[in-house]
């Protein structure tokens, strides 16, 4: 069901034909809607319509956008208790945790609305007498996004809230399981004043036919994809022709490192915080944990312990922890992890589930995980806690480091030097220092290596939607 004071976002959108979009509830499998689905050709009438509307969006002043930016931003938390409950709905994640997504959402409308006003550009010292020189920040020109289903709100605005600030207009294609959030998004930015066609929504089963119209077209000029480093390879292969402007923000292989002389309740919660964020579907949960060898058997104790008084229910429940898996596929997925390393010699420990039906897979310890397993390698994407056993602070770091991912990188240790060692040693595009939880609006969030390339929120986020031009004026008397 959708929530009634969204339903004007979203009725426009449905089909109820068999052709429509399927968007069921993860902890149920009940259907919430069918919407229409769109092909290759409405998505290049979404590129055509941004291309038109481009001229006069970037042509008002940058206060006029922060207007519109400002009321969207009002609107969003007038809703946030209808946005959290459809989140829930759609992509099963726990109410206390949607409200939290609808307000991080919400947060990065409101910082680009005000940082709409600062996009600077300098005048330069002459290098000859008589000339001026200096650089404009423009818009890049028409945008597209493609978002990925575990953060369906805030994915949105991290990309969109600084294009339109910007001056740019977008067409984003949302992760087909998560399509309602993207149209609420959409609905309530158009009731703020958005002008029609400034932020084009293509929903569509059609993945790859849409996502070669937003990577390959020449009008748009900035292409932008949350989601597997698999996929992002693809796609940034596909923008090459025509030279697009690209951000990634592409998987990770968190390590969360527990140092002896760390604040043990501290690490604990960090842990928690991190591993069981969304049911350990983000991009920068804890996906190899290691702990020190003398802490490590009271660790992995305590965390049971704390594991097993986390509820995994339908979200909706207002006492549920822990959520389902988005799909069927995300819990293949995980069991196939979880038996190799218990093949290869790992511990199992494993909570309940309490709930029937639904894509659940239990939160799980897996304890005694060796760089052989498959576990250490690959995203868990899954509440699962891989836990491993470390001696010294030169065989943690090689061990962090040895992996292909370089998005989020986290310690914990009451030892300064040690601290400001791994702020440089661990080669992580965001590093935690007792701290399991560091996303926010006011700082870059993005990877190094192959976790991505390019900043999301913060005034670096601003930066990737601007283009700077250099102008040299000659002597004028
Ligand atoms: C992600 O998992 O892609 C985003 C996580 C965050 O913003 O904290």
């Amino acid at each position: 069901m959708i929530p009634d004071a969204l339903k004007f976002t979203i009725e426009p959108h449905i089909d109820n034909s068999p052709q429509g979009v399927e968007v069921r509830n993860p902890a149920t499998g009940g259907l919430l809607a069918r919407l229409k689905n769109q092909g290759v050709d409405d998505a290049l009438a979404a590129v055509d319509r941004a291309e038109s509307a481009f001229g006069a969006w970037s042509g008002i002043t940058a206060k006029a956008r922060s207007l519109i930016l400002k009321r969207w931003y009002d609107l969003i938390i007038h809703h946030a208790e209808d946005l959290a409950l459809l989140v829930t709905r759609e992509q099963g994640r726990v109410l206390k945790e949607t409200r939290g997504e609808a307000l991080y959402a919400a947060s990065f409308v409101e910082w680009f609305a005000e940082e709409a006003k600062r996009a600077y550009g300098r005048t330069i010292p002459e290098t000859v007498e008589g000339k001026t020189l200096m650089t404009l920040k423009l818009p890049v020109g028409v945008c597209a996004a493609i978002t990925p289903w575990n953060f369906p709100l805030s994915m949105i605005t991290r990309k969109v809230a600084p294009a339109l600030a910007a001056g740019c207009t977008v067409v984003i294609k949302p992760s087909e399981e998560t399509p309602l959030s993207a149209l609420a998004l959409q609905g309530l930015a158009l009731k703020a004043g958005l002008p029609h066609g400034v932020m084009e929504v293509v929903i569509s089963n059609n993945a790859q036919g849409v996502g070669q119209v937003l990577t390959k077209n020449p009008k748009i000029a900035k292409f932008s994809f949350t989601g597997s480093t698999m996929v992002g390879k693809h796609l940034y292969a596909q923008c090459a022709d025509t030279i697009k402007k690209v951000s990634l923000e592409l998987g990770g292989n968190a390590p969360f490192i527990i140092f002896d002389d760390a604040d043990m309740a501290a690490a604990l919660e960090g842990v928690l915080a991190s591993k069981f964020r969304n049911s350990g579907q983000t991009c920068v949960c804890a996906n190899r944990i290691f702990v020190q060898t003398k802490a490590y058997d009271a660790f992995v104790n305590a965390l049971k312990l704390r594991m097993e008084a986390l509820i995994m229910t339908d979200g909706e429940r207002q006492d549920a922890d822990l959520g389902p898996l988005i799909n069927k596929k995300a819990v293949d997925k995980i069991k196939a992890l979880v038996f190799d390393a218990h093949s290869n010699g790992a511990h199992l420990i494993e909570a309940k589930v309490d709930h029937e039906g639904g894509s659940f897979y239990p939160a799980t310890i897996v304890s005694g995980v060796t760089p052989q397993m498959a576990i250490f390698a690959e995203e868990i994407f899954g509440p699962v806690a891989s836990m491993i056993r470390f001696e010294t602070e030169d065989e943690v770091i090689e061990m962090a480091n040895s992996t292909p991912y370089g998005l989020a990188a986290y310690a914990f240790t009451k030892d300064i030097g040690r601290a400001m060692r791994l702020t440089r040693k661990l080669n992580y595009g965001m590093v935690g220092i007792n701290d399991g939880l560091m996303s926010t609006e006011v700082a870059p969030f993005g990877g190094v290596k192959q976790s991505g390339i390019g900043r999301e929120g913060a005034s670096e986020g601003l930066e990737e939607y601007l283009s700077t031009r250099f102008v040299s004026f000659g002597k004028v008397d």
